[in-house]
């Protein structure tokens, strides 16, 4: 690990008193180069550990345009005040048994990561071409021959934002992450803009490899993501508010997910304030679904659960064009259940809410006749459902013209056209 000086008309500082330099107006940030070792035999996250200790509080940390070998867990946190500058690659090792053994909690779901962010005023540009690369193909061929193929114990996300705030994250590309992408937890009033998330395996397909999850997090916008994946393009959980997603462009997923969600048994949760704007599908299964566990309680996160209370509110979406959708545009089921219990369980009866939904304008070409799918709780009846401005066309040109519901209350806009089928779902229909 070398350090690079900045050089000022009237200071010259060292990595000691850089620090309390950089804050003042009229000198330039102190810079910490991260040196590539240049082999994945040797680990660079020692290196890159030292580069934000030594320039948190104000200075720059480069990544230039090498790989840079990830072999071990990241937690970086407490940082306030810092640039990131990524030129290069992050490229996570090939070691499955360190990972699944190492990886850090995401303090829900049971889920783990590889690397976990948080700070205050943190500014990450990767200018276009930085990344973080999974090397997500060995996963992939390893999951297909586990028994649990859904979140496996220990399977990394490749990042965690966990309490960040104030902070943007720019220019940046995510390949071939290990599981999902990226969670978003216990953060706020962020902005991640011009991502692009690549999860297409080389190999075999790639799966539950969701572009982003949110949780216990505000204000957080995502603008100018093009995400190909395996799974929920980005997915909005438990205590989400005032989550924007803007001129977004999706493929291959299975589109906006809400939840799942009530699958902690008695516990409290929300969905509030969404809004998606601006928003490009291509192969997709849906636009839009959401999906709550039932309320029988089998088994426990990350694979099972039910019980959850709470509600879903304010949740609009504006101006979709959609390409070959594979699955009715709006889907919502409520019977989600242990995956390992299929056939168990009431589809109706769930004590989550979906409340004050809609949909205006979406246009373009789908597979599927349904353009909703909405299958709700006897117990608690979605209610205020709003779908205008529809335009979805079959490839033999005539409309998409299938609505079909159970337990929805003052639909908006729609009339329902027949009775949803009731059975355990996962990706919102049955
Ligand atoms: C990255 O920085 C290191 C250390 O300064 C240097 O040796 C290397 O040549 C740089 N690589 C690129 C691609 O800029
Ligand atoms: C190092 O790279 C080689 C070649 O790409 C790869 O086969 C090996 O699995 C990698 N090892 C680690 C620990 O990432
Ligand atoms: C992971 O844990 C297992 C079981 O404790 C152990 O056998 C294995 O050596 C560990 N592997 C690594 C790479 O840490
Ligand atoms: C990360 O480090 C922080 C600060 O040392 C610590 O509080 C936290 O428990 C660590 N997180 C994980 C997931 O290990
Ligand atoms: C939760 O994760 C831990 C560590 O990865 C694992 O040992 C445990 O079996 C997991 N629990 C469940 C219910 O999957
Ligand atoms: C939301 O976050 C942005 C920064 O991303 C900030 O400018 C804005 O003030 C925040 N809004 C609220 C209501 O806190
Ligand atoms: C959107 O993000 C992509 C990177 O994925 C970038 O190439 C493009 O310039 C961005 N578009 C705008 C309008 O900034
Ligand atoms: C995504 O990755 C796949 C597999 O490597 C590749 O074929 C495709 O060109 C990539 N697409 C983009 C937009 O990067
Ligand atoms: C989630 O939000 C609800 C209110 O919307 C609150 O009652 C609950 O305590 C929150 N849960 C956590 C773990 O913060
Ligand atoms: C609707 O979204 C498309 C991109 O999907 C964009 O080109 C168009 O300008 C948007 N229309 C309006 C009225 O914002
Ligand atoms: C896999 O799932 C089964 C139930 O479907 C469970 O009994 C087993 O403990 C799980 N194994 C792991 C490693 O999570
Ligand atoms: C499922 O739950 C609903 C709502 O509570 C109830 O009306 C119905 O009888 C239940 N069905 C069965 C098979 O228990």
């Amino acid at each position: 690990m070398r350090y690079y000086f900045t050089i000022l008309p009237f200071a010259i500082f060292s990595a000691t008193n850089g620090a309390s330099l950089a804050g003042k107006p009229g000198n330039k940030a102190k810079v910490c180069t991260v040196e590539a070792s240049g082999t994945n035999l040797t680990d660079d996250a020692p290196a890159i550990r030292s580069a934000f200790s030594r320039c948190n509080h104000g200075g720059n940390v480069v990544f230039n345009a090498s790989t840079y070998y990830v072999n071990s867990v990241l937690n970086i946190t407490g940082l306030e005040n810092i640039k990131i500058d990524i030129q290069g690659k992050l490229l996570w090792s090939t070691d499955i048994q360190y990972w699944l053994n190492h990886s850090l909690p995401v303090g829900y779901q049971n889920q783990s990561t590889a690397f976990v962010l948080s700070g205050n005023n943190v500014r990450i540009n990767g200018h276009g071409t930085g990344n973080l690369d999974g090397n997500g193909d060995y996963w992939y061929q390893w999951i297909k021959k586990q028994p649990n193929t859904s979140n496996y114990p220990g399977r990394p996300h490749q990042i965690t934002f966990n309490g960040l705030t104030n902070s943007v994250i720019k220019g940046l590309s995510f390949f071939r992450s290990q599981m999902w992408t990226m969670s978003i937890i216990n953060s706020h009033n962020s902005i991640l803009e011009d991502i692009l998330v690549n999860n297409t395996g080389n190999v075999v397909s790639s799966s539950n490899t969701d572009g982003a999850n949110t949780m216990f997090s505000s204000n957080i916008t995502m603008k100018n993501w093009t995400v190909y994946n395996g799974d929920d393009s980005i997915a909005i959980k438990a205590n989400s508010t005032n989550i924007s997603i803007l001129d977004s462009k999706f493929y291959n997923g299975l589109g906006i997910a809400i939840g799942s969600i009530g699958q902690y048994f008695g516990r409290f949760e929300t969905i509030q304030h969404l809004r998606v704007e601006n928003i490009q599908y291509v192969n997709t299964l849906h636009a839009f679904y959401m999906k709550t566990w039932t309320a029988d309680q089998n088994g426990y996160p990350p694979n099972g659960g039910g019980g959850g209370i709470g509600f879903a509110e304010d949740l609009y979406l504006k101006n979709l064009t959609v390409l070959g959708l594979r699955g009715a545009a709006f889907a919502i089921s409520q019977c989600t259940r242990f995956s390992g219990a299929p056939g168990v369980g009431n589809c109706t009866n769930s004590q989550f809410q979906i409340r004050d939904v809609g949909i205006d304008g979406m246009e373009g070409t789908s597979t599927s006749s349904r353009v909703a799918s909405l299958q709700c709780s006897a117990e608690k009846p979605c209610t205020d459902i709003t779908l205008e401005n529809v335009d979805l066309k079959l490839s033999n040109g005539s409309a998409a013209d299938s609505y079909l519901c159970g337990n929805v209350v003052d639909a908006k806009g729609w009339d329902c056209t027949g009775k949803v089928c009731e059975g355990g779902s996962a990706t919102g229909e049955c």
